[in-house]
């Protein structure tokens, strides 16, 4: 049998032309992604990682129109969530149970043909940014609302949230946000999502699989967990205190390492300065202060770099969102990336069979119960 690699490391489980880490540099279906977070919407995003190549006018257009009619929920979903409030659930528990909810009124859910699994892919797209925000604002005793088709996908997200109309500033560095967040080769979400619908089972599985997994610390949940970790530092003196203890402790720091950047990662460099900027702008720069000297510590103590997660915390924190709803902002980004890799795994599969090396006792033999 194959020798083991412990995480999958290096292992390589799929053939995609999604999107590419090489020599560092992430792509996007061949296009940079320095030169993507400059120039593009998210919704062209979208487009190319479930296409491979940039929409034209009229197929941008159309995507949006189709991404705004989508977004209207079952009325049955806002009462779902009065239960998930009265529950206290973490929004991204919240986020798991509802994708699987909205599969129950997706009258196409099961359906196979193309055209309907594309279909499919733009309802998921639309409907996750709806779900994240009526969660949030039902939680907070607010009426869900209607989006508004005005504005783009990511300022619609900030709008749907907070209930007023974002500043440009706010609007540009969320859409970079998604941007930088969409796909990521064969991340662990991602591949959860490939192994769920492996089995040809449906694509809302496959998201809710990828929700699950996106959640934990390691992944996803790395964000909210920068910012309570910036709140319990508390100030710059007290980074090295701070530190000097949990590296002592063994403990993990948040936001820091990467399985596969090991020099940098390409798109911590725009969230440091949107980080810069925006705490700056709400004059909150000891926060981003706290995050350097942090970034210095960790490179020079253990030779770790900032992922994405460290720099997007002070970011979100800084347009006033609420922590826990970092990571599920997260999901609706990489849910483009999830729902291009259902449809690639989709269009050439196998399904994802491993096998483990068995490291238990053997030649036992059954002991009846009062024996034991
Ligand atoms: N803080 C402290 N030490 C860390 C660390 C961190 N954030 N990330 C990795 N290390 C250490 C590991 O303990 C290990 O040390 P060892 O060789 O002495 O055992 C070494 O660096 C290699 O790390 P490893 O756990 O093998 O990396 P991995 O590829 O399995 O895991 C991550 C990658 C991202 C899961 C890991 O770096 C991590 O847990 N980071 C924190 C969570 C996070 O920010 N996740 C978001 C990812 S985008």
């Amino acid at each position: 049998m194959a020798e083991l690699q412990r995480g999958l490391e290096g292992v390589i489980a799929a053939e995609t032309k999604i999107s590419s880490i090489i020599d560092s540099q992430l792509t996007y279906a061949g296009y940079d992604i320095d030169d993507l977070a400059e120039n593009a919407q998210f919704e062209e995003i979208i487009f190319l990682l479930w296409n491979y190549r940039l929409p034209t006018k009229d197929e941008l257009q159309e995507l949006k129109s189709k991404l705004y009619e989508y977004m209207t929920l079952n009325p049955r979903v806002y009462k779902h969530f009065e239960e998930y409030v009265t529950d206290k659930v973490h929004p991204m528990t919240a986020l798991r149970t509802s994708v699987s909810y909205i599969a129950h009124f997706d009258p196409d859910a099961e359906d196979e043909a193309d055209e309907k699994k594309y279909e499919r892919a733009i309802r998921i797209q639309a409907k996750i940014a709806s779900l994240v925000t009526a969660f949030s604002r039902v939680r907070e005793g607010k009426e869900p609302l209607k989006p508004n088709s005005d504005l783009s996908y990511a300022g619609n997200f900030l709008y749907m949230l907070k209930g007023e109309l974002p500043t440009d500033i706010e609007e540009e560095a969320f859409n970079k946000a998604l941007i930088l967040h969409a796909d990521h080769e064969l991340n662990a979400s991602a591949f959860t999502a490939r192994c769920a619908v492996s089995s040809l089972s449906d694509m809302y599985s496959g998201i809710v699989a990828a929700v699950g997994s996106l959640k934990g610390p390691l992944h996803g949940g790395a964000n909210e967990r920068v910012m309570a970790m910036l709140s319990e530092v508390g100030s710059l003196d007290n980074v090295d205190n701070y530190l000097d203890e949990k590296i002592a402790n063994k403990e993990k720091i948040m936001g820091f390492g990467h399985r596969v950047y090991k020099e940098g990662d390409p798109r911590a460099k725009y969230l440091r300065e949107m980080s810069r900027k925006i705490t700056e702008e709400t004059g909150q720069s000891e926060l981003y202060e706290m995050s350097l000297a942090i970034e210095k510590r960790m490179k020079e103590e253990k030779g770790l770099i900032p992922n994405v997660d460290f720099f997007s915390a002070t970011v979100y924190h800084s347009m006033d969102i609420p922590h826990d709803l970092f990571t599920p902002i997260f999901a609706v980004s990489r849910t483009s990336g999830w729902i291009a890799h259902i449809l690639e795994q989709y269009r050439d599969n196998r399904i994802m069979r491993p096998r483990a090396n068995y490291i238990g006792e053997t030649n036992r033999k059954y002991v009846p119960i009062e024996e034991r």
